[in-house]
């Protein structure tokens, strides 16, 4: 029998690399090997350990306290504050918006007041818990629009158990306007959660080394809960984010115990119940090997990567800015001379992944980078690879759609989308392989061309399609 491990390290060169600074989406790279071998010992060290009863691994507990707490004053959190270490950032917009929901028995349909550029982990927390989501549109700076946030709570104030902030959103990466809307909402007796998930980790040290940042921690009367995610830009492996609560009246809805049944008392405060403790290691003794210090050089490293890519985005005519970063996340909007997906379908034959982002509300498609410290050392190439694919993309010319693929969607209900219109819908398109499967084609313009001529509700149906092809046993 073969190796097992040798087998894994042959699958996963198909994979996109975790390390070199040269994926910029998905994953975060601090670029030294010393902490990234520390975080992975201890996950390993860790992996068979379980979350579930601190009392029989007090270790964890252990862990989880100095995470928290490293993590309360790093935002600016009062001395009462707590928090839970959860599973990633999902998990803790999920129970921010549980426990806004459970903080109000009172209310029969609750609703919650989103900007447009919130983290669609929140419209999947009002999918799960029957929280009808308010989504406000942004304004022209892709920032909340505070007092259209604020017009909304009004619409139904009884009814509103929470707010939510980016800090900064993950499309634009601009945060959102903090105090007038925390304001608001401790006004009206509403908590006000603000997702750091993504630039939490970041933001306070950028302000440490002199950067302007917009206000947007508990330092902001009327926040009651933040989330930021150590799988971010805390470089810490896979698996956790912390959730911190001003004070612990505010996470208690977050608990839930049951001990009607005949089995032990499950008390849980997170949604998953027997979890590994290798997460919460490998995050634990990353943040204790970095400490302050290797943070505020990681964020001198991301923000100097950053300002260059700015520069030299400048210096390319066929290319801005969406918005002016406040943070690491930079989104980049082209001109009629080029496309954006094939830009991306360029730097990949480069061997930098840049993302995707489909046209939203009057916004044309654009490229997404979430930029890592390791990707300092490499801005120069980044930055000929990216005046490269521009060159390339202008010289491909438009992308086009053919015209019977897209009148094809146009007859297609995503409220009924069946398997024969899905497979109708890859033979036309060509996207059918020989024999069974799907097979993907190694540019994805076109792909992506075609998924932007369909509308968010079309586009879910066909990925969920997709998906589903793809995810099919190996037997
Ligand atoms: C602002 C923001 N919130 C929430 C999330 C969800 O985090 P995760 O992918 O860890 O579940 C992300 C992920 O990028 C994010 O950027």
């Amino acid at each position: 029998m073969s190796d097992p491990l040798a087998r894994l390290r042959d699958m996963q060169t198909a994979d996109l690399p975790v390390h070199g600074g040269r994926t910029l989406a998905y994953v975060y790279d601090s670029g030294l090997p010393d902490v990234d071998r520390i975080g992975r010992e201890a996950v390993a060290a860790y992996a068979g350990s379980n979350g579930l009863d601190p009392t029989a691994f007090p270790s964890l507990l252990r862990m989880e306290n100095d995470l928290v707490g490293f993590t309360a004053d790093l935002l600016d959190a009062p001395p009462e504050a707590v928090g839970t270490v959860t599973s990633g950032g999902t998990e803790s917009c999920l129970l921010a918006v549980q426990g806004a929901r459970d903080s109000r028995p009172d209310v029969e349909r609750p609703r919650m007041v989103v900007p447009s550029t919130v983290h669609a982990a929140f419209l999947k927390a009002a999918h799960y818990f029957g929280v009808e989501a308010v989504v406000v549109p942004v304004g022209p700076d892709f920032r909340a629009d505070a007092a259209a946030m604020i017009a909304a709570i009004d619409e139904a104030p009884d009814r509103t158990v929470l707010v939510v902030v980016s800090a900064p959103s993950y499309a634009h990466g601009v945060v959102d306007p903090v105090p007038p809307v925390a304001a608001a909402a401790a006004e009206r007796g509403i908590r006000c959660h603000v997702d750091g998930c993504i630039g939490g980790w970041v933001l306070p040290y950028a302000a440490r080394i002199g950067r302007v940042v917009p206000p947007w921690t508990f330092a902001v009367e009327g926040v009651t809960s933040i989330s930021v995610d150590t799988h971010k830009y805390a470089y810490a492996p896979k698996g956790t984010s912390v959730l911190l609560h001003r004070t612990p009246a505010h996470r208690r809805p977050q608990y839930f115990a049951h001990a009607d049944w005949p089995g032990y008392t499950m008390l849980n405060s997170t949604i998953q119940s027997t979890k590994s403790g290798g997460p919460l290691a490998g995050a634990w003794a990353v943040v204790q090997s970095l400490g302050d210090a290797g943070y505020e050089q990681l964020t001198r490293d991301v923000f100097e990567a950053v300002d260059r890519i700015v520069a030299g985005v400048d210096a390319i005519p066929e290319l801005s800015l969406v918005a002016t970063p406040d943070s690491t996340l930079v989104a980049l909007v082209t001109d009629a001379t080029c496309d954006a997906f094939t830009i991306c379908d360029e730097m990949a034959t480069r061997e930098w992944y840049v993302q995707p982002q489909m046209s939203y509300d009057g916004q044309p498609p654009n490229v997404h980078l979430s930029v890592s410290a390791a990707t300092l050392a490499h801005v120069d190439e980044f930055l000929t690879a990216l005046t490269e694919s521009v060159a390339a993309a202008v010289a491909a010319g438009p992308v086009g759609v053919d015209p019977g693929v897209a009148a094809f969607i146009e007859t297609l209900d995503p409220a009924t989308l069946s398997d024969d219109d899905f497979d109708g819908l890859l033979a036309a398109s060509g996207l059918v392989g020989g024999g069974e499967g799907l097979s993907l084609p190694e540019r994805m313009a076109e792909v992506n061309a075609m998924l932007d001529l369909a509308s968010p509700a079309m586009r879910e149906a066909l990925l969920v399609a997709f998906l589903d092809r793809l995810a099919r046993p190996n037997r």
